[in-house]
């Protein structure tokens, strides 16, 4: 099939990739010169593992494509997958500025039977809202339909999500949509779950907000554990074993961040409130994880006293590991809270992240390796999980602090050893 992919960031250039190595012509279009010139350059704007090569693959074999022009795109091509950004406005709702200006540039270039899918994660009733602008503003008689497509990957492992879903929701008001869209993914043998347009705008952002709330009720969850005396890494084991319940998304830590769950949650709060639905119950799961870098400051700050003048010490600075992707990062918030409470130095590491964190914070300190931050701090916070974290020399960590003080925010270490070892380890909920 020719598809074109409008939108090629994070899930823009997974999805045409994809596609093209299951063997379709795939234009993937962005109005972003330097990020085009990058990719016409064979390289990749944004870490994520395994994409450089399965981009350059279909790059070479000529099944994938880039161009900053949607119209020539869209007239080539039988489906349009829009994946641009849909970011927050402050309010919480949706910026759907991007998703506008596609729709006027797709209704400009049907000239023929096509099939627009929204593959962006947007509030429900977007479809129909789409449906109309093509309808006013295509050309008299051409025929379309709108799909929504949304897309679950999660950044680190986006390929293998894209082949292997654990389902594909498609939201179709037409058999022919429908039928087109099965097409296209049946070679994943995926269960695909077909339902109407609204009802699959809706299963990504409850989606979202569903893990985002089990992640909230484990930190809410360490918090007891912290006053009790449990450990919130048995206690999550515990829940977790009931099939029920299952263990993925109970890991206490500093929050979520990234580009997804922050401004999904928000969003999803923003469409209960305009349907006049009450979403109390989301809005206490963002509540509690904007308190967690609090939380975790002040954790900290009773260990090592008054931040001003020390310096500290981080390992991590993506919202999670194998990405480099800073958006609503936790480090972000933390390293903006140890500024503002006049802290001498902050000497970061991160195996990927570097160079987007320089954008952010221009004048704190990136050190070559995990050791060569340490040296004299009084103080390491693990903010990311990175598996080059895992098994350092705790030693020569012991022998580089000023003081051997740990705060880890991802529980990442085994109290007890550290405690063993005669580290002040400050992990999560657990002593
Ligand atoms: N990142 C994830 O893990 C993830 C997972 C599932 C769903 N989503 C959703 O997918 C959508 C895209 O997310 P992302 O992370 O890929 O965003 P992104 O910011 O990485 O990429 C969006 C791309 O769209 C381009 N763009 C914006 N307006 C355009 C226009 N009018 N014409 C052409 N290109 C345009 C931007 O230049 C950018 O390269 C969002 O709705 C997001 O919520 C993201």
């Amino acid at each position: 099939m020719k598809i074109t992919v409008i939108g090629s960031g994070h899930v823009g250039l997974v999805t045409g990739a994809c596609f093209a190595e299951l063997g379709h012509d795939v234009i993937c279009v962005d109005h972003d010169k330097k990020k085009l010139q990058t990719l016409k350059d064979g390289k990749i704007p944004f870490y994520e593992p395994g994409l450089d090569k399965l981009v350059h693959a279909n790059y070479i074999e000529g099944r994938l494509s880039f161009s900053g022009d949607t119209i020539s795109a869209v007239l080539a091509s039988e489906i349009i997958f829009i994946c641009v950004g849909t970011p927050s406005r402050k309010t919480g709702e949706v910026d759907m500025s991007a998703i506008k200006k596609t729709a006027s540039q797709i209704a400009q270039a049907l000239n023929g039977y096509k099939l627009v899918v929204e593959k962006s994660t947007v509030p429900v009733e977007t479809g129909e809202w789409i449906l109309k602008t093509l309808k006013k503003q295509a050309p008299k008689g051409v025929e379309f339909d709108v799909a929504s497509n949304p897309e679950f990957l999660r950044e680190g492992a986006a390929i293998h999500d894209f082949m292997h879903p654990d389902r594909v929701i498609i939201g179709v008001s037409s058999q022919k949509a429908a039928s087109y869209l099965v097409q296209l993914y049946s070679p994943l043998n995926a269960p695909i779950l077909m339902t109407d347009i609204k009802s699959a705008e809706l299963i990504k952002h409850a989606s979202n907000s569903f893990l985002a709330m089990k992640i909230s009720f484990a930190n809410m969850l360490a918090n007891l554990c912290e006053k009790t005396g449990a450990d919130v890494v048995k206690v999550a084991k515990g829940i977790g074993l009931d099939k029920r319940i299952g263990e993925d998304f109970l890991k206490a830590g500093i929050g979520y961040g990234g580009s997804c769950f922050p401004k999904d949650v928000s969003a999803f709060i923003h469409i209960g409130k305009k349907s006049g639905c009450n979403f109390k119950l989301i809005e206490e799961v963002r509540n509690i994880n904007e308190e967690r870098r609090m939380h975790f400051i002040k954790r900290l700050e009773k260990v090592i006293g008054k931040f001003k003048g020390k310096t500290i010490a981080i390992w991590g600075l993506s919202f999670k590991p194998e990405t480099d992707d800073t958006r609503e990062a936790p480090a972000t918030y933390i390293i903006k809270e140890l500024i503002k409470r006049k802290v001498k130095n902050i000497r970061a590491f991160d195996p990927k992240t570097m160079d987007n964190m320089k954008k952010i914070f221009p004048n704190i300190i990136y050190s070559k390796c995990p050791y060569e931050a340490i040296k004299g701090a009084d103080a390491l916070l693990i903010l990311t999980e990175w598996k080059d974290f895992s098994h350092p020399d705790l030693l020569k960590i012991k022998a580089s602090l000023k003081k051997p003080i740990i705060a880890d925010g991802r529980n990442i270490y085994d109290p007890q050893k550290m405690k063993r070892m005669g580290f002040s380890y400050i992990p999560i909920g657990r002593l």
